[in-house]
């Protein structure tokens, strides 16, 4: 079970608010803060060369925390500015030809989605939508049907920006590797709220986000490159990792390092290490047990409101909780709770277009409890909800 008292102690601004959007951008944990704040006065005390140089072990250790949290391998972590970075890095490294197919789920975001039409179509490489089941979910009995030796990459979104759905990866990437074509598996959602295991679903790629569920700062994200994937790179790439060994010779390195940018925010980097180890620390099995309880707790409070609805589709649930009230729009709802210091956000339709649009939804009201949120601060937020419902009635 989870230690209330000291996530909430690491986390003093949790006390003077109810903050329910860690699938927006989570509050860091003191010692992430403390990382990240040390890390950038030492740069300004000594240059930021000399501050990297002092702490190049933990940089270096940084793969081994990130490759053990997610079950990979060191040399198969990349470090990256956010997730649609990391995501984009692994599409360009998709070796494509016209006539080529691209699958992704209904769940699909909008910043992988604006990137796949972009780069994709004038290649001639079409991108094609995987149906859901009855449930929401990805219907692995479609993506068997539509796979051929013409699908290069299928694009698998873990749980989706807009809701609660968990989509059955690990049958999906069994499914995809009948095949000869790769996965890209987009847990950005997923990555420090439930397992991510790399190895054990056998991704290829795995993008994922820092500020979210893992609670790390700002322009943080990772890129795991392993599988089928190993040894295959972006066409562009920086001298992060790559030597010029000679006036025409370049040393490429095999590994997912080939991703990473030169120039990065080492304080930001520290900051995501740390929260890699702070989340490990409270042991990912802890923290979904924690955060599954208090969306579930939110999914049937709202549920039992006359005028909302709750809009989560899927078999098993993760820790977005997305919800209409009838007769105020979706930033009605979100500047009335701000004024009463609860904080979520709104998913809009450009987030997750295919889904939406199917669903004949515009915008949905999410809300997203981490495991620092206290029980009486979600029936905070319900009470609160229930009084926006009668004002009307
Ligand atoms: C499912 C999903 N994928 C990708 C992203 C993009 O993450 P980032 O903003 O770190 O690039 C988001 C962000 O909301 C997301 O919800």
């Amino acid at each position: 079970m989870i230690d209330l008292d000291r996530v909430r102690q690491d986390t003093p601004t949790c006390f003077d608010q109810v903050f329910l959007d860690s699938a927006g951008s989570s509050l860091l944990p003191a010692p992430v803060l403390a990382e990240v704040n040390g890390h950038l006065r030492r740069e300004q005390e000594v240059g930021g060369y000399r501050a990297q140089d002092e702490r190049q072990a933990d940089l270096e250790d940084g793969y081994r925390v990130a490759a053990e949290f997610f079950d990979c391998a060191p040399d198969e972590v990349a470090f990256a500015e956010s997730a649609t970075r990391a995501w984009q890095s692994a599409l360009a490294s998709v070796p494509f030809k016209a006539g080529d197919r691209v699958l992704v789920t209904e769940a699909e975001y909008g910043g992988n989605a604006v990137a796949l039409l972009a780069y994709c179509v004038p290649l001639g490489v079409s991108v094609e939508v995987v149906p859901s089941d009855a449930d929401g979910c990805l219907s692995i009995d479609r993506l068997r049907d539509m796979l051929d030796d013409r699908v290069k990459l299928v694009s698998l979104v873990h749980t989706p920006t807009n809701g609660g759905l968990v989509n059955p990866v690990a049958e999906a990437i069994a499914a995809v590797h009948e095949t000869d074509a790769l996965t890209l598996l987009d847990a950005c959602q997923t990555g420090g709220q439930l397992p991510v295991h790399a190895a054990a679903l056998d991704a290829d790629f795995v993008s994922l986000t820092g500020r979210k569920w893992l609670r790390a700062p700002r322009g943080s994200g990772l890129l795991i490159v392993r599988g089928r994937a190993k040894g295959t790179r972006p066409p562009i790439i920086d001298h992060a990792w790559t030597d010029w060994t000679g006036l025409d010779e370049i040393d490429i390195p095999s590994s997912a390092r080939v991703h990473e940018a030169w120039e990065s925010s080492v304080a930001t980097r520290l900051g995501l290490i740390r929260a890699l180890r702070y989340a490990a620390d409270l042991g990912i099995d802890t923290i979904a047990e924690a955060v599954q309880s208090r969306a579930e707790h939110l999914r049937t409070g709202l549920s039992a409101l006359p005028g909302v609805r709750v809009h989560d589709l899927g078999r098993t649930k993760a820790g977005i909780v997305t919800f209409t009230v009838d007769g105020h729009t979706a930033d009605e709802v979100k500047r009335y709770l701000v004024q009463r210091d609860i904080t979520v956000t709104v998913s809009q339709l450009k987030a997750t277009r295919y889904d939406m649009t199917r669903r004949g939804l515009t915008e949905v009201v999410r809300a997203s409890p981490h495991y620092f949120v206290a029980p009486q601060q979600l029936d905070e937020f319900l009470t609160a909800v229930d009084a926006l419902t009668s004002a009307r009635s």
